[in-house]
């Protein structure tokens, strides 16, 4: 059997098998598995010695070229894809964006079209759903069937993303008939809102504000709300950037249940806290997101969920605005700030550090979490997400020893800024493949933008 290319002496690390091996490649698909493929058939050969061959990121949260609050996210389809591939992540799933009175198929073709021709690596979309007549709930099932198999509702930013119960609850139910996805962002908007307006009467206008206005009781409450929304419903759903304690044990209660709920966190969450507000004068914008840092104490539960599969992945909610100009927008008040971090370049790098080279979780867990868990809920496996005979050539060379300091002076995203600034890293990946193809190779990006395909994504199945 000839392959274009050969991965060599390489320890294959899957959500379940440890094992060495050669991989066989050809067709952008893994043709071969065994000890000692021969050198000879092959056009290529790369020499993954000392190294763990594993199935490439997979980023199920990403807002690449997204309009928020009077700018858009500082990384396109471009940019975004390719710091994707650096960090050894190849394939995304970004947001396409309905706004109020306009169709869920316009905002798909919306995010196509910012899509296409630029896109690096794999991507697929989940739909955000802002409104929902009755016309908007039947267009459902077709958005599903196209691969847009997933749905984020919002139960936040009240006038502009926030959807009520009666609202979410019948997206739910449309969403269990036609085999969609439910996605929520759980903070209860309402009273947020009533807490900002307080502390700007206060005068209370700095970035920590931010923070100190949406308490984790929020979170935990409106976690608590979509799963019980969902349980009536009979629908799963998916609690994207969980970020607090009590949000988690209201993931764990309902899983320990029985009932089809998961949650991802975000290694913002994992790494940096409240303390981050303490930057000098408005610095602390660089970490304004949504739901915002907790106390440093939350960090240990979400690593020991992550460990315990009471949270099932880690997305980076990769929404970058750049420090100068954009966070700079609401100098005068937090609420102006555009929400969102960068961090699609280091999620692996991130996890696999504090995760396993902290000796928390085993390489198999760490492939679980960035690459088989989010392929199975979102209906990419086995094309993508794991090491197999068939399965896309999707593959990073993860160096275990490789130590990195995270910097915006070496980062690929497009600003000017990085959350992890400083931050000390254990493994990472020193190749990147997509579909068969070396898109990263001796830290220069190799690949092709516009290669990156469309993936229509399979029905929600359960995990
Ligand atoms: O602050 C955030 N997370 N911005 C992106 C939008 C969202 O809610 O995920
Ligand atoms: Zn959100
Ligand atoms: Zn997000």
């Amino acid at each position: 059997m000839r392959f274009e290319t050969i991965l060599k002496n390489g320890t294959i690390v899957t959500a379940t098998d440890t094992y060495t091996a050669d991989v066989g490649i050809s067709a952008e698909k893994i043709a071969a598995i065994a000890a000692g493929l021969s050198a000879e058939n092959a056009a290529r050969v790369i020499d993954a010695s000392g190294c763990y061959v594993m199935p490439g990121g997979i980023d199920v949260h990403t807002h690449l070229d997204m309009p928020f609050g009077g700018t858009t996210s500082a990384d396109d389809f471009e940019s975004g894809t390719i710091a994707a591939a650096f960090g050894g992540t190849t394939t995304l799933i970004d947001f396409a964006i309905q706004y109020k009175g306009q169709t869920l198929r316009h905002a798909f073709d919306t995010w196509m079209k910012k899509a296409q021709g630029k896109a690096a690596i794999d991507y697929a979309f989940h739909c955000i759903v802002t409104d929902l007549p009755d016309a908007q709930l039947d267009e459902m099932p077709a958005l599903v069937h196209d691969g847009v198999s997933s749905f984020k509702l919002f139960m936040a930013y009240p006038g502009v993303f926030m959807l009520d119960d009666a609202a979410i609850f019948r997206a739910m139910s449309r969403a269990a008939e036609c085999g969609g996805l439910i996605c929520m962002h759980a903070e209860n908007g309402g009273a947020i809102d009533v807490i900002v307006r307080r502390a700007l009467a206060e005068g209370k206008r700095a970035p920590k504000y931010h923070a100190l206005t949406r308490p984790t009781t929020a979170e935990a409450e409106a976690t608590g709300r979509a799963i019980a929304l969902a349980e009536m419903a009979g629908a799963p759903v998916h609690i994207v950037h969980l970020s607090c304690n009590e949000a988690l044990e209201k993931v764990r209660e309902a899983r320990d249940r029985g009932l089809p709920v998961y949650a991802e966190t975000c290694p913002q969450y994992l790494y940096l806290s409240i303390e981050n507000f303490d930057a000098p004068g408005f610095e602390g914008a660089k970490y304004v997101f949504t739901p915002p840092l907790r106390e440093k104490w939350h960090q240990e539960k979400l690593w020991q969920g992550l460990a315990k599969d009471d949270l099932q992945l880690v997305s980076t909610d990769h929404c970058p605005f750049c420090y100068k100009e954009q966070k700079e927008l609401g100098r005068d008040d937090f609420t102006k700030i555009p929400n969102g971090g960068p961090g699609i370049e280091h999620r692996l790098a991130l996890v696999y550090s504090g995760g396993v080279a902290s000796g928390r979780f085993s390489p198999n867990r760490f492939v679980q979490l960035v690459a088989t868990a989010p392929a199975k809920l979102f209906g990419l496996y086995p094309q993508k997400g794991t090491i197999a005979v068939g399965s896309d050539a999707d593959l990073i060379v993860f160096d275990p020893k490789r130590e990195e300091t995270i910097s915006a002076k070496t980062h690929h995203m497009r600003v000017d800024y990085s959350m992890f600034e400083g931050i000390r890293t254990k493994g990472s990946p020193k190749l990147t493949m997509s579909r068969g193809r070396v898109i990263i190779e001796n830290g220069k990006f190799t690949g092709r933008p516009g290669a990156g395909s469309f993936l229509r994504r399979k029905t929600y199945a359960a995990v």
